[in-house]
Order: C-alpha cells, then structure tokens, then sequence
C-alpha cells in the first residue's frame, strides 16, 4: 500500500496577502519511487520570502508554480525507502520536496543532497544552507566588505540580515547597524548579536537615526527590503558606497506596479554601486561559505535564532509570518 501524501498545492494565484483561497490542501498516494529514486519524508520545510515571488505569474530566476502543483520548497527529509545506492533508509537529505509529506529522490534529475551526519536538520536549513549562505556570499562576494566599512543591513533580525550583521562585524566593520520592525527586534539586534546600534523603522525617524548612526555615510548597505527602505539608504551612501540588492520584501506583496528607487541617481555623484544576486549562482562554493561559518557557530561569533512552527498545514501561516515580521531568525516548519 503506497503511504498517503498531504500536498499544499497552488488554488489561486494571490494578489496580496497569501489568503486561504490561494492553498488548497490534498490527500493522494505517495508517488513510487522507480530504479534510481528513493521516497523522502519531509521533516523540516524551509520558509523563504522568495515561495511568495513564485506564486505569481512571472518568469523570475525559477519558472512560476502553476496553478494545481505543489507548493515549491526546500526542506530536509528522511528515506523512507530507496531504490538507489547513492541514498540509504535513515538518511537526512536536503532538496525541493515541496510543501507535501512525501517527494522522490533521483540520482540526476532531483538529486537531493545528503546531509553530513550529527548536522541539527534546523542549521542545515538556516546557518549553513541557502540563508546563511546568501549572507556570507553576499556581504563578502557582492558586497565586497572592507575592514572600517559602516555596514547597514534591512530585515536585520530575520534569518538572513541577522546573520549578515554576525559576519560584518567578524570582518572588521566600524559600524554595523541593523533596520528592524520592533523595539524587542532591535534589542536583540544590539544585547545579543552585536551590532553597534537598531533601528526601529516602525516608530523611528529612519533617515534621522542613520545621520546619527553613520556619521560619515553608509560604506554598504545590504537590502533585504527594498521599497522607502532602499531610498533612504541610497540618500546616505557614501563615496564608493556598495548597495548588495539581496531582496525586496516590501514589495513581493505588491499589487500593481512597483515603483523604482528615487534616490538611485546619488549613487553618480557618489561613485556607487548597487547590484543584485541569486545565491543558486554560489551553490558550487558552498563548502568554502559553510567551513568559515561552522568556525564562527563553533566559538560563538556566530548566533542564529530559529523560529519554529508545527504541522504542514500551517505552511501558508508561516509564510505570512515573513511579511508581518511575526518571526525572529529562520522560518521552518516541522511537519509531524
Ligand atoms: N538573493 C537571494 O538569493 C536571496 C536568498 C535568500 C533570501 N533572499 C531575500 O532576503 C530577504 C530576507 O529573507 P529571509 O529568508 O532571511 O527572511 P527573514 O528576514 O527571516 O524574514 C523577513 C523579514 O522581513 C521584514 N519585513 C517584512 N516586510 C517588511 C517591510 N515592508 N519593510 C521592512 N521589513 C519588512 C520582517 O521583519 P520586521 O519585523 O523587521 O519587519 C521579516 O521578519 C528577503 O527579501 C528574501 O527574498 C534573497
């Protein structure tokens, strides 16, 4: 008797918020694994920003999730059974298993890549997977970081701009200040994580707290938001400054068009330059990012907070959680 698969597949495409129209949930057979695949349980559903950006209608850096298929996602799953020698039963792997309890794994077409063993399934999905490693990747490869760089990073006590904040201050940056939504967020940012200073954009006069705070200007500034965020940064930079386009949050949301940044034109005057990346781009350099963070989370120079949601059904909550900022760290829900 195959297993029963619950699946979250796309209904309807959102024009805002993902509602509860936009997710249908189903019950059918567990595919059967053929020669060469194996059948995965999903354990940890890995919730990114981006899922939201394939929702819609629009050729990005992955094709659209269509309408009736699965909701798109990384995870870690356990084999279940195999018919492969490259994946065993027991083992943990990480790969798009999509929000369902059950996908396969080939040998080419859908590799999943197994997980080294003792690795908590969570930092594998956080720290040391695509999170950590868009951070690492794009403060040092994009961003290029110099030692005495005044870094100011947006989404700052989210998974990624947390981490971001970590590695700045582990490069020697003067400064390292943090864009968050709330004052808790922004106390996290500076008692726990070190960065020199938070700003509430919620409450705060952004631009007047940045004056403050960069004195001399913004050397780098790592966006995660985009929209009235990325302007105020722009006002700021400073000469050669560096603006990392990592994500746009504040946008992906959007209905209708999306307006441009209106400051871009200072970076002219200020020799700038603003550039955006896919960490899919970095996936062959991954062992060199994950050997120096696995030091840095060893001696604790490196802190990550993980916030965890239970069931699969609760996928689509955990996603929105992303957009109202409900969450502290990495998004990951355990499917039971
Ligand atoms: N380029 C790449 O390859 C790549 C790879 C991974 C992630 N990303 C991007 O990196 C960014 C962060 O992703 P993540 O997975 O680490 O998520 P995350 O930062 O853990 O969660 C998103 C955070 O964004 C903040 N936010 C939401 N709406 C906002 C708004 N309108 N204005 C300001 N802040 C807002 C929320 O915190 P507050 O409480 O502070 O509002 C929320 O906690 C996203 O833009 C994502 O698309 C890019």
């Amino acid at each position: 008797m195959p297993e029963r698969n619950r699946r979250l597949v796309l209904a309807q495409r959102p024009t805002g918020n993902v509602e509860e129209e936009t997710i249908r949930l189903e019950h059918v057979d567990a595919p059967e694994p053929g020669a060469g695949e194996a059948l995965v349980h999903t354990r940890y559903l890995s919730i990114d920003p981006t899922i939201r950006t394939w929702m819609d209608d629009v050729q990005g850096y992955l094709p659209p999730i269509g309408l009736g298929e699965v909701i798109r996602s990384t995870a870690v799953a356990e084999v279940v059974r195999s018919n492969s020698e490259r994946y065993s039963v027991g083992d943990l792997v990480f790969g798009l298993t999509g929000w369902q309890d059950y996908a396969l794994a080939g040998e080419r077409e859908g590799a999943m890549q197994l997980l080294p063993p003792g690795i908590d399934p969570t930092a594998a999905l956080s720290v040391f997977g695509t999170t950590g490693m868009t951070a690492y990747f794009g403060l040092l490869d994009v961003g290029r970081i110099k030692e005495g760089d005044t870094v100011v990073v947006s989404g700052a006590a989210g998974a990624t701009g947390s981490t971001v904040g970590q590695i700045a201050r582990i490069k020697g940056a003067a400064r390292v200040v943090g864009i968050a939504g709330s004052d808790e967020k922004c106390a996290w940012l500076t008692d726990e994580l070190g960065f020199d200073s938070a700003v509430n954009y919620k409450t705060d006069d952004v631009g007047a707290r940045l004056r403050e705070a960069c004195p001399e200007g913004i050397d780098l500034y790592f966006d995660n938001v985009g929209g009235e965020l990325l302007d105020i940064c722009l006002a700021q930079l400073a000469l050669r400054g560096r603006v990392v386009l990592c994500g746009a949050i504040a946008t992906y949301n959007a209905r209708g068009k999306i307006e441009g940044p209106r400051n871009y034109r200072n970076l002219i005057p200020r020799r700038g330059r603003m550039e955006g990346f896919i960490i899919l781009d970095y996936l062959g350099r991954f062992p060199e990012g994950q050997a120096e963070m696995a030091s840095w989370v060893a001696d604790g120079r490196v802190k990550f907070a993980t916030h965890l949601v239970d069931g699969l059904e609760q996928a689509p909550a955990a996603l929105n959680l992303l957009f109202t900022g409900g969450n502290k760290g990495k998004v990951i829900v355990r499917v039971e």
